[in-house]
Order: C-alpha cells, then structure tokens, then sequence
C-alpha cells in the first residue's frame, strides 16, 4: 500500500443542520437578526475555509441544510463550529449528521493516468453543479481480504460504469480512523435523473456486493448562503437590514467607511440584494446575486483592469458600469444601480418596475 503522509491533503466536513421548529415561532424582529447574525458568522470563515451552502428543506426530513466544509487542519473546523454555537440561531441547531473525512489518493490505478477526477483528490474543488449527493460508506471486512489484483479489477469495473455518465463528478474522501464511515462520496450533477442512472447501475457491479452500509444518502441543493437561510422560514433574511427609501428614491445602505477601497460588500435596499464595490474611490452597486447558478457577487474578486467582479463559483465576470457578461458562463447580465454618498453615507437608487422593464427590452 502506498502512504501519502507527505503529500499535502485536506480535512473535510459535511455537516447537516436541523432547525428547532421553535425558532419560527420566535418574533420576526429576533428571528432577521439571527439569520443576520449567523450568516455574517460563516462569512467571517470564509478565505480559512472553503465553505459551500446547499439546502435540504424541501427534500429530507431530517437536516435542513449542509456546510460542506473543507479547511487545511482540524482546528479550523472546530473554530467554525464553536462560533456558530455561540450564535442565536445556533442555540436552535442541531447536527443530525456529521461525516468527518480527509483527502488522500486512491490505493488503486486507474486505467487512464491522466484521469481528471483521480488527479483531484488531494484538493477539493467544487465544481458548477446544481447539485450533491452525499453520502457515507463503509465496504465489508471480506473486500480488505480479497487480493489487491481482485479488488482491482472490480474497482476497474467500476470506473468503467463511472465514466458512462461523464457529467457526474465524484468527490471521494477518507475517513478510516476519524470517523463511523471509511470514506465520504460525494456525487456533483445537474441533474438527479442521471445519478439516479448511474447508482442503479452501480448496483449490478461485482464491488457492490462488498459494501457494507452506504446510508444515508443526501440530496443537496447549492445555493446562496442568504438563500438557504431564508429556506428556513421565519423573517426573511434580506428584510432584516433594509433601511427604509427616502422620496427621492435613494436608499441609505451602509457607511462609506464600511466601504475601503478595493472592498466588496453585500447591502440591501428595499427586498433586494445589492453589491457594492469601491474601485480607487469610485462607488459601484449592481445586483448582487449572480445570473448563473446564484452565487453572491459581493463575494467575487474585483478585476481594476476590467472595472468587473468576478463570480466567486464559476468565474462569471460582469461590468461594474453595465452589468453585462464580460466572460463565463451566465447567459444573462446583472442589474446596476445608481448610486451616491452624502457626507459619510453611501445611497442606493432601485430603478423603477417600468425602468427595469425597459432596461430588458
Ligand atoms: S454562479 Fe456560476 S458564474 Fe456565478
């Protein structure tokens, strides 16, 4: 067997959250400012951590959402996890499931050296997909007894099925000694019919019959951090902040010291989500939720060359000045706003029903 010690590998974490039902019974007013709370908490983590949101409300019973985290040490999941406890909503959390994994290389060889997925699997990067399925797995104590050359060759068998359904992406993680499970799959797709496909195919193989326990198994949509929570219930998390619009149409949104150069900043005005960036000095708001899969822009980098942000997911880039696709993969531009400071505020104009109609046609 060969040893990866050296190699330089990641810890990952998938953990499923739960909602008291309680919490939606609380008053709206405590209800927005926890969601507030707890959504700028997991912010504040990300750049130490990877941190990938998706929902489950909707789809299980049992957990409401997913962080899938992945970090470079274990105490930088824990300083996560004990920052969301302090929170308000955290009070009302539970965790009904935790898999704990790291990335390694398979002990196998695959047919093609150059496979993509197999190259991956010390560094995880998610990729566009709507989509994860995950879920733990644990293969009987006879596989370990068979020899290498056997397993081999149905683990050939295997990849060979695999790659039948080439726009499902594995992720596969090691657990063997950290956790209940030895490894943590997690299947990446847009489209839940062709991993349904491939799992039942996967079924006939002969590696099949080896596996143990490989529940339960988890459906989860990616979207926004603001978004999942407002899956939650109770008061919106975007009406939480908005300062009411003056007659004039503007919004105050934040402080212009909030604001550094070179800074991006999600704020609110009316319902919606709006994206400031501060370029050299120069105020810049669009919508903030990208046009492809919604992501949130506030959260991209800035690009001074092009006067753009880049999407923090699959590097979309729009104009600042036009909110138009400058590369990537969205199909259709942001939205801009008009915007200025007074004194040590900054304002934001939402363009009218008719103007955004216009705009469109
Ligand atoms: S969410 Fe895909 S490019 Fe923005």
């Amino acid at each position: 067997m060969t040893t990866a010690t050296a190699e330089h590998r990641q810890v990952v974490r998938y953990g499923f959250y739960k909602l008291d039902p309680a919490w939606r019974r609380l008053p709206a007013e405590r209800q927005a400012a926890a969601k507030t709370e707890f959504g700028e908490t997991i912010e504040r983590y990300r750049g130490r951590l990877l941190l990938r949101p998706y929902g489950l409300v909707g789809i299980r019973g049992d957990c409401d959402f997913l962080l899938w985290q992945v970090a470079e040490d274990l105490d930088a999941l824990v300083e996560l996890q004990t920052a969301l406890n302090r929170t308000d909503l955290g009070a009302y959390l539970t965790i009904p499931y935790s898999f704990l994994a790291m990335t390694r290389r398979s002990i196998y060889e695959f047919p093609s050296a150059g496979d993509a997925q197999h190259d991956q699997r010390l560094v995880i990067r998610p990729s566009a997909a709507k989509y994860l399925f995950v879920y733990p797995f644990i293969k009987t104590r006879a596989w370990y007894s068979l020899p290498k050359a056997e397993r081999q060759r149905m683990m050939d068998d295997h990849v060979r099925v695999g790659r039948k359904y080439p726009t499902i992406r594995l992720n596969t993680t090691y657990s063997y000694g950290l956790d209940d499970q030895e490894f943590v799959v997690a299947f990446e797709g847009d489209n839940p019919a062709e991993f349904l496909d491939l799992v039942m195919e996967l079924r006939e193989s002969e590696a099949s019959s080896y596996t143990l326990r490989d529940t339960p198994t988890l459906t989860c949509v990616q979207m926004s951090l603001w978004d999942l929570l407002d899956t939650l219930g109770g008061a919106s998390a975007t009406r939480s902040v908005i300062p009411a619009a003056r007659s004039d149409g503007f919004t105050p949104v934040c402080e212009v010291a909030d604001l550094p150069p070179g800074a991006g900043k999600r704020v609110y005005a009316a319902a919606e989500a709006v994206a400031l960036f501060n370029l050299g000095g120069t105020i810049h708001a669009i919508a903030d939720r990208c046009t492809h899969a919604r992501a949130s822009l506030s959260e991209g980098t800035v690009d001074p060359a092009r006067c753009a942000v880049v999407c923090p997911w699959h590097e979309g880039v729009f104009s600042l000045e036009t909110g138009h696709v400058l590369a990537g993969p969205p199909g259709l531009p942001v939205q801009t706003y008009q915007v200025r400071t007074e004194g040590n505020l900054i304002l934001v104009a939402l363009p009218s029903v008719e103007a955004r109609e216009a705009a469109r046609s």
